[in-house]
């Protein structure tokens, strides 16, 4: 590559020499989040690796991060135009397209806004307190339910089957005004092969930056082109039904919304910037991004709870004392759980399952901590090492929730929980936070205030986690469950 001079007074970050051709990749092969932290040790916060030819910045330690992404926001917000990235959502998507300008903005806001609009919007039932809390309460009592009729008839199960068929409801009413059976084959299929994406888009796949290797026979690719075009084709027909049954005096979901943005365009919206096709597909990404972080954050936290039964019977307490067993948990209830609400911030930071950001890329040349990084270039941002950093926390490799509470027991330490990373920063932060944080809370609590959850006798879960965009264990069949106490006597 050619290596632009770089301006007087100002060095090029350091990293490791790479070979020819591959550059660091071999380094790189396995658990790339652990080789990139072991080379930041190294080499510092800010440093260079060779992925190919392509030389691509590593950024770790929370200070830098936080420089990189909040103060210098504007800077580092860009994204790589990556071949993988090219084929989501017709190279049309909100989070993995290259764009940023003024289109991409006003995009981003629509987007929000439509999430934050059909999440705290009242309930048509009085029970919930907003819409968002009546549909991820339906589906977690239904799971409950589930669960227990699984257990019933097969002895053990495999709880992912059925959380992300729940989870996913929860974006999919959101989105479209509509839930699934858990034996809807089109939907299973859908979210059961999010592995072909994520195996794909991590961060460092070779074949996005070596392009010998896309002109090789690839089944992971094959794989990953399918499921793009399923995809997308899943919610163009979702779409069209809703134009086809589209009524501006009776606005039903998401999809309706952004339909009423493009008919209706008022000058001075936001919606007036963005050509029609762009705002409609944004249920691409909102349904996408929607349901696979949050059924992995419920997955470890089972994983998590098996593993230390002692934690879930610790959180039993605290819903037992706090809740009680006469009412099913609420939204209303997360500040008041201390220790449950630890052991979220936990689970998010042991399993760092969000190990690096969709990786970003510079909009245009700057310095960051004394170093020179031109335009375009291609940045790795490393939750994991800021999450394991002997800096920030003690013995970062032990699970413990307690870290995050104060010596009494009866509050979270907000700075400390402000520490974990797993949403991103700055501008290019997550959009679901909001809704992914409350989904796991409500479903957490719900499942635990009336199951217990333990693997088969001789049974042990296997926590290794496998690399790719996110970090996902082993799938384990051996879950079982048994019901704490009669469920009639809850409202
Ligand atoms: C982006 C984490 C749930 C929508 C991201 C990013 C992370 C993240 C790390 C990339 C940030 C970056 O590149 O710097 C998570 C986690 C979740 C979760 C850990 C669950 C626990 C959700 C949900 C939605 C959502 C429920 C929507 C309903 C998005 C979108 C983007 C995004 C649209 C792209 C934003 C952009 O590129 O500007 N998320 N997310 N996420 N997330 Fe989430």
């Amino acid at each position: 590559p050619l290596r632009r001079r770089v301006p007087k007074g100002l060095k090029p970050p350091p990293g490791p020499r790479g070979l020819p051709v591959v550059g660091n990749v071999l380094e790189l092969r396995k658990d790339p989040h652990l080789a990139l932290t072991r080379l930041s040790q190294k080499y510092g916060d800010v440093m260079e690796v060779a992925i190919g030819s392509q030389p691509v910045l590593v950024l770790s330690g929370l200070d830098t991060l936080r420089q990189a992404l909040v103060r210098q926001g504007e800077d580092f917000m860009g994204r790589p135009d990556l071949p993988s990235f090219r084929l989501i959502a017709d190279g049309q998507s909100l989070g993995f397209s290259p764009e940023v300008g003024e289109v991409w903005k006003a995009r981003r806001k629509l987007a929000q806004n439509a999430l934050k609009t059909f999440s705290i919007a009242a309930s048509p039932t009085s029970s919930s307190s907003c819409l968002l809390e009546e549909h991820i309460s339906k589906e977690a009592a239904y799971l409950v339910t589930k669960f227990l009729q699984v257990m019933e008839e097969e002895q053990s199960f495999d709880p992912c089957r059925y959380l992300v068929v729940s989870v996913a409801n929860v974006i999919c009413a959101m989105c479209f005004g509509k839930r699934y059976d858990h034996n809807d084959q089109e939907l299973l299929s859908l979210v059961n092969d999010s592995e072909k994406f994520g195996e794909v888009t991590a961060a460092g796949n070779p074949s996005d930056f070596i392009p010998l290797l896309r002109y090789l026979p690839s089944r992971s690719m094959d794989l990953f082109k399918d499921y793009n075009q399923r995809f997308v084709r899943f919610l163009q027909a979702i779409v069209k039904e809703h134009y086809e049954t589209y009524d501006k005096d009776n606005i039903r979901d998401i999809t309706d919304s952004l339909i009423e943005q493009c008919l209706d365009k008022k000058e001075a919206s936001t919606a007036a910037r963005i050509p029609n096709e762009k705002i409609v597909n944004l249920v691409n990404d909102l349904f996408g991004a929607g349901f696979e972080s949050v059924t992995n954050s419920l997955s470890w936290c089972l994983m998590y709870l098996v593993t230390y039964p002692n934690i879930q019977k610790r959180i039993q307490a605290e819903l037992d004392q706090t809740i009680g067993r006469e009412r099913r948990p609420r939204l209303s209830d997360q500040g008041t759980l201390p220790y449950t609400e630890a052991f979220i911030l936990e689970m998010f930071r042991h399993s760092s399952f969000l190990p690096f950001t969709i990786p970003h890329s510079t909009t245009k040349d700057t310095v960051l901590n004394g170093y020179y990084i031109p335009k375009g270039r291609c940045v790795f941002v490393n939750q994991w090492q800021v999450n394991h950093d002997e800096k920030l926390w003690q013995d970062p490799h032990v699970f413990n929730p307690e870290r995050f509470l104060n010596a009494e027991g009866t509050e979270v330490n907000k700075e400390d929980g402000e520490k974990v990373l797993i949403f991103g920063l700055g501008k290019r932060r997550c959009i679901g936070e909001f809704i992914a944080r409350r989904q796991v809370f409500l479903f957490l609590t719900t499942l635990l205030q009336q199951l217990e959850f333990s693997v088969r006798a001789g049974r042990k879960v296997d926590m290794t986690p496998r690399y790719g965009l996110s970090l996902k264990h082993k799938r384990c069949e051996h879950f079982q469950v048994k019901q704490r106490f009669p469920m009639a006597s809850l409202s």
